[in-house]
């Protein structure tokens, strides 16, 4: 599957909003690690790799970007543009983030601690993997 799309609850009263992720059955995994990007700079696309193994839940938690996922065959772009809106992205899926706002702030879940071994990073080599797969 190319990306899911996901709606998160949001905990709203009269002093604002929250959302809240925890490791449950309506998240779909374990989240061991977190990080996120911002301050992108115009123009500037990031990501450009898929992985073998992890997956990640992307949000962009203020202002937006796109993400266009690609499954080898087929591409879809998603606009994050709201901070109850997550992006599911699955191994074997080659993703790059996009057209960043300047105040975006792109947080990504992730079920597996950083390994540059889980990485593949050339385009080619990405066709080639899924192609054997
Ligand atoms: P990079 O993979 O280039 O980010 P992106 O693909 O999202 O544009 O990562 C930038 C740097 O940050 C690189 O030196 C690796 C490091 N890094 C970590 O140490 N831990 C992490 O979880 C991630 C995602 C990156």
């Amino acid at each position: 599957m190319i990306g899911k799309l996901i709606n998160l609850k949001i905990h709203g009263d009269d002093r604002g909003s929250l959302i809240a992720l925890e490791n449950s059955k309506s998240f779909p995994f374990e989240i061991k690690r977190v990080f996120y990007i911002f301050g992108t700079q115009e123009g500037i696309s990031r990501g450009n790799h898929s992985h073998y193994k992890t997956k990640q839940f992307l949000i962009s938690i203020s202002g937006s970007c796109k993400v266009t996922l690609d499954d080898g065959i087929n591409k879809k772009t998603f606009n994050l543009d709201k901070p109850n809106l997550g992006l599911l992205q699955d191994p074997y899926i080659w993703g790059t983030m996009h057209d960043f706002s300047e105040d975006c702030v792109l947080m990504v879940l992730a079920d597996d601690l950083y390994k540059e071994d889980d990485y593949i990073r050339d385009y080619d080599k990405f066709l080639e993997v899924i192609k054997n797969d």
